[in-house]
């Protein structure tokens, strides 16, 4: 199916070049019915939906999921979003004082400001170790990354693909070395469900967690949690509920706690099977190769652009489907404003510290004329003083 075809299957409003699929993706019209259809059902008769068989049907969605990602679908759960997980185990996690968490310094800025807290209260030390840019080869990534490890390192949270920089980070050779030191891990996986294959059992992570609502287009508000067996008992839900000496408990406390969660709608979460058809109808593993080398084309010409060096190799080695191009300027919220008003282009500009990026995301309906326009968008706008 021809990318204009794709966009089709799309509701995204069709006057604007929707280069931000990394923000909060986008669901497809079957996919988007079928999460409409669980609300009616909801609606239709609740109290059966919301005590009974919505709990089966949340059964056959981990199962889909657990399929999907290489894991039992006993060691998944549901979660709203990443923020959501990452609380549950930064707020659980047993840190002593003096304690360290080891991560790298492009992490969301959002998952920092969670860590920070907890490390703070539990007087821990988040340390966000430098990493080189530009990266050159994945052992050196491992390598600069693990100077950051002490003996007080007692969990490595790393992103999988990060946000600002928009880089896949070899997890799994970080997985394979932590084991060997003994340190748990824990992979910030936002965006890596539908944009990479994933298996849990492959990677060997201690912890994972994943947006389904990105790549995997689910409907917003669905994302996943994932435990290894023999780690769950240690995290709390973040919401203490009818699962705490359950009258009923089902065969798993993990379940029990992280899926009672008092009354809500978790008609999105059900939605994963049919997400996964979709993906499987349209054969979204080409779809997503064709992609990165739409990505890979234009990425040398949108940096000789800006004057400026990419962060990493133009290969499939750290490029999946996102791609940030560094520019330098004074205005970063106002460009992207002026991308949207004036040329109708949906793009982030993203922020890594002191640097700035417009990071493009290209999804099966994109095209080569959605970067053209981007490119003269930003050739004009650097003519005018927009970037230097
Ligand atoms: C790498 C990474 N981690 C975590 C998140 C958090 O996602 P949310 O704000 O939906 O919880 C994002 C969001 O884009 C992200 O890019």
């Amino acid at each position: 199916m021809s990318a204009h075809h794709l966009k089709d299957l799309f509701l995204l409003d069709p006057s604007i070049t929707f280069l931000n699929f990394g923000s909060f993706g986008a669901c497809p019209k079957p996919v988007f019915e079928d999460y409409q259809r669980w609300q009616l059902e909801l609606e239709r008769e609740p109290v059966q939906f919301i005590t009974k068989t919505g709990y089966r049907y949340l059964q056959e969605s981990r199962e889909a999921l657990g399929a999907y990602i290489g894991c039992k679908a006993d060691d998944v759960v549901f979660v709203m979003n990443p923020s959501y997980a990452v609380n549950i185990i930064a707020k659980s996690l047993d840190l002593k004082p003096g304690d360290e968490v080891l991560t790298t310094n492009i992490e969301y800025g959002a998952c920092d400001k969670t860590w920070n807290y907890y490390c703070e209260k539990k007087g821990a030390r988040y340390i966000r170790q430098n990493i080189s840019l530009p990266l050159t080869t994945e052992q050196q990534f491992v390598d600069d990354f693990f100077k950051g490890c002490t003996p007080r390192t007692k969990l490595i949270f790393i992103s999988h693909i990060t946000s600002a920089t928009a880089l896949r980070l070899p997890v799994d050779a970080i997985c394979a070395e932590a084991r060997k030191r003994g340190i748990m891990t824990f992979v910030d996986g936002a965006h890596a469900p539908g944009q990479v294959p994933l298996n849990m059992t492959a990677l060997d992570a201690d912890i994972y967690t994943g947006a389904c609502h990105k790549w995997m287009m689910a409907p917003k508000g669905c994302s996943f949690l994932y435990v290894k067996g023999e780690h769950q008992h240690l995290f709390d839900p973040l919401i203490i509920s009818w699962g705490f000496q359950s009258p009923m408990p089902s065969h798993s406390l993990f379940l029990d706690y992280h899926q009672l969660q008092g009354t809500r709608d978790f008609s999105a979460f059900l939605t994963i099977p049919k997400a996964i058809e979709f993906m499987q109808q349209h054969q979204w593993e080409s779809v997503a190769a064709d992609c990165r080398q739409l990505v890979q084309t234009y990425a040398p010409r949108f940096c000789a652009l800006m004057n400026t060096q990419a962060l990493c190799p133009i290969d499939d080695q750290f490029l999946v489907q996102l791609f940030s191009i560094p520019i330098n300027t004074t205005k970063p919220e106002a460009l992207q404003q002026h991308l949207f008003d004036h040329y109708r282009i949906e793009i982030p500009v993203t922020r890594q510290d002191d640097r700035t990026f417009i990071r493009y995301s290209i999804n099966g309906f994109n095209t080569a004329e959605d970067l053209e326009k981007l490119y003269v968008a930003m050739e004009e706008m650097k003519g005018e003083g927009w970037m230097v």
